[in-house]
């Protein structure tokens, strides 16, 4: 085993400051058997030079990632850009035998998606997709729970995700607009998540009747005179058949005034039940049918006990942690299984099957009507 572990990150902006927290403070919340050095950053915006990799720590930059993944003295490559550079820099990385960490949405479409998992199994290197909220300890909690049967028979699995940041008809068109830049809008931003939750915890989706919205449909776009046509998606919502027979409700809009990041999941059982809220994301409320008292209904569960998933890493009970704190989860877990040569999940296949729900909505929108999920 190597004594250090050489990082490459692509992506100066958002994500890319989020990822290289979680890199800076990962060996102090993780033992690792190596050392893990923040060797390169990479954006195609000269300034981040200055502004992201000097500033943060990182040891060199590059502002071609071509370069970046041929460089020897890289071990694991972070993608942390738009979507539609997902699948080229993951399959270059995995053919120069780098490690990969990708956000999520994996890519733009199933085919992509596709690539990007033959390219990491045929090269023989460990892939993770970024989707850190199955790293929440409640989102592991709750996991936990149903695997050992305390919701019973999962009859619902509702997921809404509320932001707003787009019924401003003033914001700026950005990537995030352009379908041939994101795949979609807020359906490959935000479903994305919830239906690799809804796998995480429910399991596969079977069928899918979708609709998806744009509401304003040109935004200014800076620099140019000319309007910003908008063509992805500023609100997807879908209706679900699982495979085990539940069924699934899921709403993503960017339009929901006063929501600022607002994610909330209900699942109902035969045995109990489930609720989540992103907002207050050390907790959990939880239904027991077993509670025959007079005094039955909903507990809400603080996840700080360090028999909790991922807690005996932090404080004592009773003091929270963060949204940033699962990125470190995500990416200690990640380098935890390198070191044992073991596999992760969720990887470029779980990044794969949530693209091929995510596919089948879009398509279902556009045909207006149910479409059946098949490899
Ligand atoms: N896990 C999460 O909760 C979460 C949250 C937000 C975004 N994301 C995902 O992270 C990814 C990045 O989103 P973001 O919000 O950080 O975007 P961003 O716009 O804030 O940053 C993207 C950066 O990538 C750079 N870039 C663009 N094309 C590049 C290229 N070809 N080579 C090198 N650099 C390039 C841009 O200059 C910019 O600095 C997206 O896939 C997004 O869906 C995940």
């Amino acid at each position: 085993m190597k004594k250090e572990f050489n990082i490459g990150i692509v992506g100066a902006q958002f994500m890319g400051r989020v990822h290289t927290n979680a890199w800076f403070d990962v060996a102090q919340f993780y033992d690792l058997p190596f050392k893990v050095i923040m060797k390169a950053a990479c954006d195609i915006d000269p300034a981040s030079e200055q502004n992201f990799a000097v500033r943060l720590g990182w040891q060199s930059f590059e502002t071609s990632w071509e370069k970046l993944i041929e460089r020897e003295d890289i071990d694991i490559v972070d993608i942390c850009t738009p979507n539609n550079s997902h699948m080229p820099i993951a399959v270059a990385a995995a053919k120069n035998g780098k490690h990969v960490i990708c956000e999520k949405p994996i890519a733009m479409d199933t085919t992509e998606a596709k690539q990007m998992l033959e390219a990491a199994e045929v090269s023989g290197v460990n892939h993770m997709v970024a989707f850190n909220y199955r790293r929440i300890p409640a989102i592991a909690l709750a996991k936990k729970m149903i695997d050992e049967g305390k919701l019973g028979k999962i009859h619902h699995f509702n997921a809404v995700y509320y932001q707003d940041w787009l019924v401003d008809p003033e914001f700026p068109w950005v990537w995030r607009h352009d379908i041939k830049l994101a795949g979609s809008g807020a359906h490959g931003d935000m479903n994305a998540h919830t239906v690799d939750l809804a796998r995480f915890l429910v399991g596969d989706i079977e069928s899918v009747c979708g609709e998806e919205k744009v509401f304003i449909k040109e935004r200014k776009k800076p620099g140019t005179k000319k309007a910003g046509i908008v063509t992805a998606d500023d609100a997807a919502c879908f209706l679900a058949r699982f495979e085990n027979g539940a069924l699934g409700n899921f709403i993503a809009t960017r339009f929901a005034t006063g929501k600022k990041n607002f994610l909330r999941l209900e699942i109902f059982g035969s045995k109990g039940s489930l609720i989540f809220n992103l907002e207050r994301l050390n907790e959990l409320e939880y239904y027991s049918r077993d509670d025959h008292s007079a005094e039955h209904g909903f507990r809400n569960i603080l996840v700080t006990e360090n028999e909790h998933p991922y807690i005996n890493r932090w404080w004592p009970p009773g003091h929270t942690i963060g949204w940033e704190h699962t990125f470190i989860h995500e990416i200690g877990d990640f380098l935890t299984a390198i070191a044992n040569n073991v596999k992760i999940t969720p990887d470029f296949y779980d990044g794969y099957k949530c693209q091929l729900v995510l596919d089948a909505v879009m398509k279902s929108s556009k045909f207006r009507k149910w479409i059946d999920i098949s490899n």
